[in-house]
């Protein structure tokens, strides 16, 4: 009796359904749809993808429905907008609104286009976010602002980093036909704003916490004020080591300084709230191939070829001079080495209770001989190369670090690079001095002298020249510790003031310029007395300084 009742009730919701699921459709369609919003940015090129791409994660975390929408315009490349779009971007293709201004940086040439989110009319409210931006709090309450909201930073100037704008065809409209005539004072949108809502500095605070029937109660307002917690800016709290308000407030971070953003490797090593961007990055899908983490495929070859490539340069000088010294020679030398390091370790203990005087008088010829064969602007010239190779060195490996790799990779590489090119560079002038050495030896009377000064110590120039080329390792061990330690010292300490942080910089930086010139200079010396005294030899040992 009760399986046919069943049986019947249930054909009957099947029907039901069945009957009613086009109604339902159809009705869906034919109410009015639930107001459409939606987080905006702007990309003018490739150079912000990865920003984007971190805002963009940082949205979704937050675990927003709405619409994400890039508008890009035509500096950016196919694959950045697949890219963004794998991401769950709306990509948007939109043209570049022309700058009026006629002073202006070049990087605002296309800036205006920023206004074009007013024209967005089928959004009913966007929040517009700047590439350098990221969520750390959901934001959703914002969506409730005015018609118009934005931050006012430093007194009364307005910035348009973050924004909320209820799109409208008249005032889009409108602002076009105003965009010749209002003075801008940053050359960019931002001024414009400035000038188009001058009223802004009057407006409102907005409210987060303004319940929707207060909301309903009183018409939209046209301006409010956006709180801080929604555009904090990470470029002031560089400066000032402190957030005017407490950081667990924070909702939208900024990162405003220019050659500090936060994908530039450097930053992270630079500025403390940079780690929360780097937290979201590492954690960024592989929505295409390769780009996991944020990492860029091309770069990523890149990289490898960069880290390799000054080995094989190593390897290939030491083969070099492996070859000119022959085997035995080298296996030997590299014995003598570690044996004499280890008689340097002894006499440095001994000296300590032996007279400078005593030293000198065991060997005084040579001592006196060699110390005024050194030629006198010689000490300049090495001091002024040496430096003029860091910045060379520091420069280029700066160049052809890729900007957006990850912090410690940028640091590795960096380090890597100018430590080989400052040693080809400065190698190479100490093996020219040796040169010069060797062609003043060879012309004039100063052979003569040094003639006296061979033969009388001929086997104690033999030990003298190894523990001579042990010397010259202890100085460049010593300029690479300190380049590395100065920077660091920072980091090691846990100092995150800037003030401390430049005082630091600045007394490590003379500890390793004074070092680097007094190195320098006995280098030079080195290498030249080298040269004196290696005249009649055939066999090359400055290819190892080289090496
Ligand atoms: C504004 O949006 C409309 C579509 O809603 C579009 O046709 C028009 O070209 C846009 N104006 C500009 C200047 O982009």
């Amino acid at each position: 009796m009760k399986l046919p009742e069943l049986i019947s009730v249930l054909s009957l919701i099947l029907f039901i359904t069945i009957i009613s699921q086009p109604k339902a459709a159809l009705g869906a369609e034919l109410a009015p749809s639930p107001p459409k919003q939606a987080y905006v940015t702007l990309l003018y090129g490739d150079d912000y993808l990865l920003g984007v791409r971190v805002l963009g994660k940082s949205i979704r975390d937050t675990g927003t429905t709405k619409d994400m929408v890039a508008l890009v315009s035509d500096g950016v490349s196919d694959y950045a907008k697949k890219l963004l779009k794998a991401d769950g971007w709306i990509v948007e293709t939109t043209s570049l609104l022309a700058n009026p201004n006629q002073v202006r940086a070049p990087r605002y040439w296309g800036i205006y286009t920023k206004l074009k989110i007013f024209n967005m009319t089928n959004y009913n409210k966007v929040v517009y976010l700047d590439g350098d931006t990221i969520l750390v709090k959901s934001i959703e309450e914002v969506f409730k602002c005015g018609k118009f909201c934005a931050n006012l930073k430093h007194s009364e100037r307005m910035n348009a980093g973050v924004l909320v704008v209820e799109p409208s065809k008249a005032v889009f409209n409108d602002m076009m036909s105003k965009v010749d005539t209002l003075p801008s004072y940053t050359g960019g949108d931002q001024g414009f704003l400035t000038s188009y809502y001058s009223d802004f500095p009057n407006a409102l605070l907005f409210d987060p916490n303004i319940p929707e029937e207060a909301l309903k109660s009183r018409p939209a307002r046209e301006m409010e004020r956006l709180p801080i917690i929604y555009n904090a800016d990470a470029g002031l709290s560089f400066i000032s080591n402190k957030w005017k308000v407490d950081k667990s407030e924070f909702r939208v971070i900024h990162y405003t300084i220019g050659p500090f953003k936060p994908w530039d490797w450097w930053t992270s090593w630079l500025i403390e709230p940079v780690d929360v961007w780097q937290n979201i990055r590492e954690r960024l899908d592989e929505s295409l191939p390769g780009t996991a983490g944020g990492k860029n495929p091309n770069d990523e070859l890149r990289v490898q070829f960069l880290f390799v490539l000054p080995f094989f340069a190593l390897l290939l000088c030491f083969y070099r001079s492996f070859r000119e010294n022959g085997d035995l020679l080298c296996r030997t030398s590299l014995c003598n080495q570690i044996r004499h390091l280890y008689h340097i370790l002894m006499s440095c203990v001994t000296v300590a209770y032996a007279s400078v005087s005593s030293s000198t008088t065991t060997n005084p010829n040579s001592q006196v001989s060699a110390q005024t064969m050194v030629p006198a602007c010689l000490g300049a010239i090495s001091v002024f190369v040496c430096f003029m190779s860091a910045v060379v060195s520091l420069g280029i490996s700066i160049s052809i670090v890729p900007r957006q790799v990850m912090p410690w990779t940028g640091l590795v590489l960096t380090y890597e690079w100018t430590f080989t090119i400052f040693f080809l560079l400065f190698g190479s002038f100490l093996h020219l001095i040796y040169q010069w050495g060797k062609a003043t030896a060879q012309s004039g009377p100063v052979a003569s002298r040094t003639d006296s000064f061979d033969s009388e110590s001929r086997k104690g120039y033999q030990r003298r020249a190894s523990s001579c080329d042990i010397v010259t390792w202890y100085y460049g061990l010593g300029m690479a510790v300190l380049a590395v330690a100065v920077p660091s010292v920072p980091c090691i300490f846990g100092i995150t003031a800037l003030l401390w942080r430049l005082v630091l910089m600045v007394v490590g930086g003379l500890i390793l310029a004074s070092f680097m010139t007094y190195a320098s200079d006995r280098l030079a010396a080195r290498s030249f007395l080298k040269g004196l005294e290696h005249r009649n030899t055939t066999r090359s040992r400055a290819a190892c300084f080289l090496c």
